[in-house]
């Protein structure tokens, strides 16, 4: 390692894990509301199942769901086709072409999908606690601890005790604990109760057997059967044995459990409670062999095997497990942003979430958080904590033997969630993952991969055939737990087959960011192979100047169907080039695919052509037909994906580093505005934006837009929100700040496949005043990398120190002077 700069980068001698990570903890005064569960809730969850706990102390309750509960697919209708039409199609589509070619733009016809059976992710349950004799309670506090996952209660009670509750989600055991404890003296009797009152009456039974209570139901009665969901809650184990509970002979379906049966030498005073749920979905059996229906088991003896298992277990040891494995997680990574009044060291004293965010919004705007020092450390404050709300919302919410984290993770708490809480692929299911490997979290897209090989491949393969007449799989915008592969029912937004391509990029990342070649070899290649297989039979030639590109295309949910879109251009751009490279590293020996690759590559529009006005152009047709007007405030910046979060203007054609090129992104991102155009005022657009700017070493822009975001879209309890405040909850840009903030302390571009170095990174291209001084632990840095950084109060890096050394890398300041190398 050679040093050229007076910045010390140092290579620490061992590979050391983060120690006296400092957790940090948000927290209210008053009870979280049913009726606002997503604008006052704290969200816990283990992968497969969330809970957030709210109501009155003493009368509390849970909403539980579990990952796999949907309505529709094959469990609506046994004609369910995942969007596909019946026979091909693929032989109208060269007329379609033909005329967009001719015209500048078209009509999909017959290709066009259904929405049919679509269906949508639904709650599970409410579990009811209720303490008997507690009328009145003061002092009442509920807090989330992002150092340990676990939401806690407390309240004093007109019977002078004062209530502990509990409530998390165990990755290891597979459940969630609510634990209720007094801290003198015996608990009083508590009933607990399962219901579903959203669902119709008929479609769910909740009972009450020894020691628990459990509730199953169906989708739909039929046929074809609906999906199957069992949920139970069995009492744990304490040291005085199970608790002695018994049936409600008047409320059907309760269990009570009698405090005071053991007297006052043994009270009960701790009571933990275990809750297991499922369906009988079988993501592998979304496939051919399967018929495509996705049944499995039903759910009751995996549910009646895990909660036995928990229960006989002290509720101690439950917890335990829980905290290593989340801590395992969570301090791969540490964020310290200014903070002088040390509020993450004593959280609970200081203020209430709500307060921070009030406080927030009144000093973000200008010039109060850049000139008032108090205001500027509360403000990175709230940052560093949202930061980290979004590390503990992607633990929570997608891990190894679940499904990705949705539009809302894995919450909601009914029976038509908003967009039918799917995953929406042409932004929002990339923006939740966008930050995962950079902090170490790069376990959680396990999820992703499962699903994308089990529901997207084996359907996606027929709707390649029946669409396009294509080889490989493909998949469009939209998309729910059946392999929904087709189109939707209207182009502006279903028109998406560069949906794979795009994902392709984060299975690439993952390679990239954690040099698992077994995982390349055996899970990543082969999907990014067949998806770079459909684009090579799809190109077409446009012959005003022979370059191969994609036809018929939307940019997405804006304009016409037309042809060579810049996004869908950067996006086969990106994957050509990054296929190649990850072909030789497997060493893939089909040399007549590899060759063709390169062919196409050398001759493939790459979706960069500078516009009347400086503009990056978002379609290709020419400017006569005025599609790219300037003043275009529109949500997406879908010409921008190779810019961010993809790389194949600002890496491959080595925009980052290029006048021209900057000057032409930094047109187009002026001309759209700070994402409040028509029809647009949510979380995710703006923190898109954000993270483009810093991508220009625009500290100022990229810090407005962060700060906008979180103003204009962050409820009290810290979660985005679509319209502005109004909801609907969506979890994308609760981590999209993440990855915002963290386009802001690096600049980290792959090399183009044929491109052997030397590679370089800027640290801290775009880090604000108010955040210094202030440290980022466990950054992770394409090639292996770990490292540790600093910076000072004028946002300038000053302290480097290697944790892992990966690949060789140059790195350099913001000024681009060289602060050293590996
Ligand atoms: C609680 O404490 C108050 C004040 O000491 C006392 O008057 C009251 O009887 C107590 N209530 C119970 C239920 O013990
Ligand atoms: C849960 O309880 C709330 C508040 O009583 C109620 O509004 C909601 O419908 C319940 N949800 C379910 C799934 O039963
Ligand atoms: C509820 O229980 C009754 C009686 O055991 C049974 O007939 C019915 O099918 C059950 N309904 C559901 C939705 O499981
Ligand atoms: C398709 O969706 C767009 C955007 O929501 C809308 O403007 C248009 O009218 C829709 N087209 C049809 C045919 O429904
Ligand atoms: C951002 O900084 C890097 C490193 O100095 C430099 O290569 C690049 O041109 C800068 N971008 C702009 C827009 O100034």
């Amino acid at each position: 390692m050679r040093l050229s700069s007076p910045i010390p980068v140092v290579v620490a001698t061992t590979l050391s894990a983060l120690s006296g990570v400092q957790g940090k903890s948000i927290w209210a005064s008053w009870p979280a509301s049913g009726a606002n569960l997503f604008r006052e809730g704290f969200l816990v969850g283990n992968g497969k199942l969330g809970a957030i706990p709210f109501g009155q102390p003493s009368i509390e309750k849970v909403n539980l769901n579990v990952d796999s509960l949907w309505s529709g697919g094959p469990f609506e209708s046994s004609t369910y086709t995942g969007g596909n039409p019946e026979k091909e199609q693929s032989r109208t589509l060269q007329s379609v072409r033909d005329g967009i070619f001719k015209t500048g733009s078209g009509s999909l016809g017959t290709i066009l999908g259904n929405n049919n059976a679509y269906g949508s992710y639904r709650v599970l349950a409410n579990l009811t606690v209720q303490i008997a004799g507690i009328n009145s309670y003061s002092g009442f506090k509920r807090s989330l601890d992002l150092n340990t996952g676990v939401h806690t209660t407390t309240f004093y009670a007109n019977d002078n005790k004062t209530y502990t509750t509990a409530v998390y989600c165990s990755y290891p055991a597979q459940v969630c604990v609510y634990r209720v404890s007094v801290n003198t003296g015996s608990l009083p009797n508590i009933a607990l109760s399962l219901e579903n009152k959203r669902s119709p009456k008929d479609l769910v039974n909740a009972t009450c057997g020894v020691s628990f209570i459990r509730m199953s139901g169906t989708t739909q009665k039929g046929p074809p059967e609906g999906m199957k969901y069992d949920v139970l809650a069995r009492l744990g184990t304490g040291p005085l044995g199970t608790p002695i509970s018994s049936c409600s002979d008047t409320d059907p379906g309760t269990l009570v459990v009698t405090g005071s049966a053991y007297g006052e030498d043994e009270p009960l005073n701790t009571l933990a409670i275990i809750i297991g749920a499922g369906t009988n979905y079988e993501q592998l059996r979304c496939n051919a062999a399967s018929q495509y229906n996705c049944k499995g088991a039903d759910p009751y003896e995996a549910v009646q095997k895990i909660t036995a298992m928990a229960s006989t277990k002290l509720e101690s040891k439950t917890l335990i497990a829980h905290q290593q494995d989340y801590q395992n997680l969570m301090n791969q990574f540490t964020l310290e942003l200014n903070d002088p009044w040390k509020n993450s060291q004593y959280p609970s004293e200081g203020l209430e979430l709500f307060q921070l965010l009030d406080r927030y919004r009144s000093t973000a705007g200008r010039p109060a958080m850049d000139t008032d020092a108090q205001a500027a450390a509360d403000g990175s404050y709230v940052e560093a904590l949202l930061f980290d709300y979004a590390r503990h919302l992607l633990v929570c919410s997608s891990r190894q033997n679940s499904l990705p984290a949705n539009l809302q993770g894995v919450w909601t708490d009914g029976l038509e969630t908003a967009w039918g809480g799917d995953y929406h692929t042409n932004i929002n299911l990339q923006m939740n993952y966008w930050f995962a490997e950079q902090t170490g979290l790069g376990d959680t897209t396990q999820a992703l991969w499962r699903f994308i090989k089990d529901t997207w491949i084996p359907r996606g393969a027929e709707t390649a055939r029946k669409l396009y007449g294509a080889n490989g799989w493909v998949v469009h915008n939209e998309v729910n737990i059946f392999g929904h592969t087709g189109m939707k029912d209207n182009a502006t937004w279903a028109n998406y087959p560069v949906a794979a391509a795009w994902m392709m990029q984060h299975v690439f990342d993952h390679w990239d960011y954690t040099q698992d070649l077994p995982f390349l070899q055996q899970t990543g290649y082969i999907m990014m192979r067949d998806a770079a297989n459909f684009w090579l039979s799809q190109l077409q030639l446009d012959r005003s100047d022979s370059t191969l590109v994609a036809n018929p295309c939307n940019s997405p949910e804006h304009g016409p169907t037309t042809y060579g879109c810049t996004h869908f251009q950067q996006l086969i751009h990106q994957l050509f080039d990054t296929v190649l490279r990850a072909g030789a590293a497997v060493n893939d020996i089909d040399t007549t695919f590899i060759t063709s690759l390169g062919v196409y590559l050398n001759s493939l529009d790459k979706g960069l052509h500078i516009g009347s006005w400086g503009q990056i152009k978002e379609w290709k047709v020419p400017d006569t037909r005025e599609l790219d007007a300037q003043g275009n405030t529109h949500r997406h910046l879908s010409h921008l994906v190779g810019w961010y979060p993809g790389y194949s203007i600002a890496g491959f054609l080595n925009g980052y580093g290029r006048t021209d090129i900057q000057k032409a992104v930094e047109a187009s991102l002026r001309s759209r505005g700070n994402g409040r155009g028509p029809d647009g005022n949510a979380g995710w657009e703006k923190i898109w934006r954000s993270a483009c700017w810093a991508r220009l070493n625009n500290t100022d822009q990229a810090d407005f837009l962060l700060r906008y975001t979180i103003v204009s879209n962050f409820a009290v309890n810290g979660l985005s929100q679509y319209n502005g405040m109004n909801g609907p909850f969506q979890i994308d840009a609760n981590f999209g700040i993440a990855a915002a903030m963290l386009s802001m302390l690096v600049v980290d571009l792959p090399l183009s496949y044929n491109d052997n170095g030397p590679r370089g990174v800027v640290l801290g291209p775009a880090i604000p005043a108010r955040w210094g001084p202030g440290t980022v632990k466990g950054l992770r840095i394409r090639g292996g990398t770990i490292l540790t950084m600093s910076w000072n109060a004028r946002g300038l890096v000053d302290k480097v120190s290697i944790t892992k050394r990966g690949t060789s890398v140059r790195f350099f300041s913001k000024a681009g002077n060289k602060i050293g190398e590996i």
